[in-house]
């Protein structure tokens, strides 16, 4: 190709500096999968481990998880801790933390869903934490290199909570959610039993769908990167999720489909798709504000703010959402423009599909300024600049969120 000599080479550009990061990939927790595991905990947890067992509502005491762990556990010194609610609570967690200390607990056992996994993730950072408060942790963004051990049984795919070091937790009183993370976050091992999906209302099903799906596009919706293959790993969960998502709605106690489901689950944020890729994670970051403030499910949040903040950022992401858009959903067009706005839509209706409506109104009547006070929120907690490009400021995302009204 001849240029003119005030032409950018974008070809050799492209090709020459679109090289994956350098990355260093670990993740030991110990994943077991499948049918009838649970007899596994009585070996996986030392046996003169003092071990409080976290869970929610009381889920796991009408689908039979609860007597499934205390039959493996009989031989082990167990304390309880129950109702951890959806989207964990602070002031729950400053509860066990007292029966942590105060009764010397050497072992954590979470036994539910994102929720109690995150909730139980605070309590592991927050045993160890030295300062005045525990919440310090997640305003000041403090890394947990070391925790108290923990590990979990998983009775609702969706988070990846289970294989990765993150979690939120959220503060009523003052309308915070927030992330943690770090390295000492890690569970030594999950147990994911594919059968617990018989017992999941749809709509946490659905939730579940959607969650995992926007896990995999903040990781894969950002600008080609020369990396083929996580590009790969994350079109193929992506495709997974739109070929067993209805069908595990639909029909929860069919064991192909809910295996196939929790896996991709897992798979969507077990740290492996991010690997030597920018990612975004805006959509996220945006879309807790919604449920601080509203209460709104997770995966609802994410399936308000993903199309608009897409449509927003559209000029930077248009070439991977049309690679996303012809390998995906086999998409083909006049041209990448096409094809890519065509890919945003069929995202939509995807969520859609599953019940998921889209709309800030949907779900509140009472969005009229919001915007702006989730723009303060951003200034707030310190996050100025989001996005893959860090180009995202507190204007931009007032301006997505008024979008997505
Ligand atoms: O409270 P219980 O009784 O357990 O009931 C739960 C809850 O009402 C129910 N449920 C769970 N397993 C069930 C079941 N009901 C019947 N049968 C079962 N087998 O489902 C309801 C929702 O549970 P929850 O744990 O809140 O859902 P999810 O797993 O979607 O977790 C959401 C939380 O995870 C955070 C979210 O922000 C939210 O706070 N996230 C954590 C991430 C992480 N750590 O990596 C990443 C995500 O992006 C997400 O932000
Ligand atoms: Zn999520």
């Amino acid at each position: 190709m001849r240029l003119l000599n005030f032409e950018v080479n974008f070809e050799f550009y492209n090709k020459t500096y679109r090289n994956m990061n350098n990355f260093e990939y670990y993740n030991p927790v110990n994943y077991i999968f499948g049918k009838d595991q649970w007899a596994k905990l009585s070996t996986l947890i030392p046996a003169d481990a003092k071990v409080l067992m976290l869970y929610g509502g009381g889920s796991i005491m009408k689908n039979g998880v609860y007597d499934h762990v205390k039959k493996a556990l009989e031989n082990h010194e167990v304390l309880e801790f129950g109702g951890i609610e959806p989207n964990p609570q602070f002031s729950t967690l400053c509860r066990a933390l007292e029966i942590i200390k105060e009764q010397k607990v050497d072992f954590l056992l979470a036994v539910g869903g994102g929720s109690v996994i995150d909730g139980t993730k605070f309590l592991s950072a927050a045993t160890y934490y030295e300062g005045a408060n525990p919440w310090e942790i997640l305003k000041n963004r403090i890394r947990t290199e070391k925790g108290l051990p923990f590990g979990t049984v998983l009775t609702l795919p969706a988070t990846g909570s289970e294989m990765n070091s993150g979690a939120v937790v959220s503060r009523a009183e003052t309308g915070e959610k927030l992330t943690m993370g770090g390295p000492g976050l890690f569970p030594k091992f999950s147990i994911c039993d594919p059968t617990v999906v018989h017992s999941i209302p749809k709509r946490q099903l659905a939730n579940g769908v959607v969650d995992a799906f926007t896990h995999v596009m903040e990781q894969y919706m950002t600008y080609p990167s020369g990396a083929l293959l996580q590009d790969r790993f994350a079109e193929s969960i992506l495709q997974t999720l739109i070929e067993v998502g209805p069908k595990v709605i639909n029909q929860p106690d069919n064991y192909e489909m809910a295996a196939n489901f929790m896996w991709s689950c897992t798979m969507a944020l077990n740290g492996l798709i991010q690997k030597g890729v920018p990612t975004d994670w805006s959509v996220h970051m945006i879309a807790h504000e919604l449920t601080a403030a509203y209460g709104i499910d997770h995966a609802r949040t994410l399936a308000v703010i993903l199309p608009s903040a897409y449509y927003y950022k559209f000029e930077q992401k248009k070439q991977k959402l049309a690679q996303y858009g012809k390998r995906v959903w086999h998409l083909s067009g006049d041209s990448d423009e096409v094809i890519a706005k065509e890919a945003i839509a069929k995202t939509k209706a995807f969520f859609e599909s599953l019940g998921i409506e889209c709309r800030l109104g949907h779900y509140t009547e009472n969005y009229r300024g919001f915007a702006a006070k989730v723009g303060q929120s951003m200034i707030n907690h310190g996050m100025l600049a989001l996005g893959e490009h860090r180009d995202i400021t507190p204007q931009d995302v007032e301006r997505i969120v008024e979008m997505a009204y």
